[in-house]
């Protein structure tokens, strides 16, 4: 279990003020001015050596990802940086909690992170339904252009920096990189094809770099204890401190920073109260956030929940939401729900996605009922596989993983529903 001494979100249950003589009595803006002077490049190298993996769910390395942005941007074509607030993953909920108990973590960051990757300013784009978070981070930001640790010669770095925090409108798409950064622009929310990646072409055809909120969140503590100290948690490729979000059935749901690579089992047990019913009552797991594959009970229980050690159970440590599902839930149910989830949230741009995820829904919902033929399962698996790779984004990808999970997992779950239903049987022989 990760020590008190060694959480960087010493705040995540609001147990005090967020505001800004809060956070610096936290030790939030401390010598930010001296962190800042070590140099942009130094910094990136710490970042780099610290062994942090993006917080979103891709795990991109994110000191390598800065380190695509021009070294000189041109005056006609300054970089940005954008942080990805659009939190909107069924499951995920942590950068909410950052923005609602740890603001100044998240705004100290994104000077530190900008000035390291020479942006002239950071847009953090906040899920349109977060209200009440948005509101803490206009605050926030206020209260920090206020102290003149933002604005002209920010913190008494010599450095200008800007701050702007834009609301989306609800679409679950505007979470994509590229769908934010069309946004942003005052588009429609629709991703554009990669590459150019945006560190080549983002924002206005400027070099941007997508950051997510926990990502920027972490970069002050990793330079004020060091690269080295964050690399001892977890393990090679898999290092740092994380926040993990456990929902669904257990006793004590929770969001909890614990060190990578921590056992699902240690991680219930710690932090949430156990599985509702106990341990044998645990029939599977979604760990990742809706787009990752489900794990049954058997496989998880003592996994590392990290990418590597989820990856080899052919899923994902996504955003590290874990959706505990036990024995009284309805699998088939709850997977044709997240397919109508993504079937409503396909922007409709590229085939493969827009006629897909309802096809793929529709007969979800058939042997939700069992009113299909057995030899729809293959078929269902076979259209999974047209569609997974075959899009602009990885929205195709996440409607096909789930319902390739559940095949791969509870095959003959489908197949009772179809035979209790009688006839369909006779298909597929
Ligand atoms: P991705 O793997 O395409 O990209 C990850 C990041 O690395 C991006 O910023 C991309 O620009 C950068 N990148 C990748 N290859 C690159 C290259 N060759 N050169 C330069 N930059 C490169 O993944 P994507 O589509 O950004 O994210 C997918 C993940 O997002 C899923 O795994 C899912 O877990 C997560 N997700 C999170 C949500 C949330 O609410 N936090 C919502 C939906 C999905
Ligand atoms: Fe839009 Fe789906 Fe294509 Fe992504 S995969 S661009 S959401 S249609």
């Amino acid at each position: 279990m990760l020590a008190d001494k060694d959480r960087i979100f010493t705040n995540l249950y609001g147990f005090q003020p967020w505001n800004l003589k809060a956070a610096q009595a936290r030790g939030d803006w401390d010598k930010t001015k001296d962190l800042m002077s070590r140099g942009q490049d130094a910094i990136i190298e710490e970042v780099k050596a610290s062994g942090l993996r993006g917080r979103g769910g891709a795990g991109f390395p994110t000191g390598l990802k800065w380190s695509f942005m021009p070294k000189e941007p041109r005056a006609d074509r300054p970089s940005f940086l954008v942080i990805n607030a659009d939190e909107s993953e069924p499951g995920s909920c942590k950068d909410r909690e950052i923005i609602r108990h740890d603001p100044h973590k998240l705004i100290e960051g994104a000077l530190i992170a900008g000035y390291a990757m020479r942006a002239r300013a950071a847009y953090i784009y906040i899920r349109g339904e977060f209200i009440r978070e948005a509101e803490t981070l206009f605050a926030a930001v206020q209260e920090a252009y206020d102290a003149g640790l933002l604005g002209k010669n920010a913190a008494k770095s010599g450095y200008d920096f800007d701050v702007f925090v834009h609301r989306g409108a609800g679409a679950y798409i505007c979470g994509e990189e590229t769908a934010m950064i069309e946004s942003l622009e005052g588009k429609k929310g629709q991703p554009r094809l990669k590459p150019p990646f945006p560190a080549g072409a983002g924002l206005y055809g400027c070099p941007t770099t997508v950051n997510n909120v926990e990502s920027i969140a972490v970069v002050p503590t990793i330079l004020r204890r060091g690269a080295a100290w964050f690399s001892s948690f977890g393990r090679e490729n898999n290092k740092g401190t994380k926040l993990f979000q456990i929902s669904g059935h257990v006793n004590k749901p929770c969001v909890v920073e614990e060190e990578m690579g921590i056992s699902f089992r240690e991680l219930i047990d710690t932090h949430c109260g156990g599985i509702r019913g106990g341990w044998d009552n645990l029939l599977a797991v979604i760990p990742g956030g809706s787009s990752v594959p489900l794990v049954p009970a058997a496989q998880i229980m003592d996994a590392p929940m990290d990418f590597d050690g989820l990856k080899e159970l052919g899923s994902g440590l996504g955003t590290a939401a874990a959706i505990v599902m036990d024995k009284s839930t309805d699998v088939v149910q709850a997977i044709s729900r997240i397919s109508y989830f993504y079937k409503h949230e396909s922007c409709g741009q590229c085939t493969p996605c827009r006629e897909g995820t309802g096809w793929m829904w529709r007969v979800m919902e058939r042997l939700r009922t069992g009113d299909a033929d057995i030899g729809e399962i293959d078929t269902l698996f076979d259209v999974t596989k047209q569609v997974e790779g075959h899009t602009i984004c990885a929205l195709g990808d996440a409607a096909a993983w789930p319902i390739q999970g559940l095949i791969r997992h509870f095959r003959p779950e489908l197949e009772r529903r179809i035979r209790e239903n009688g006839g369909a049987l006779e298909a597929a022989e």
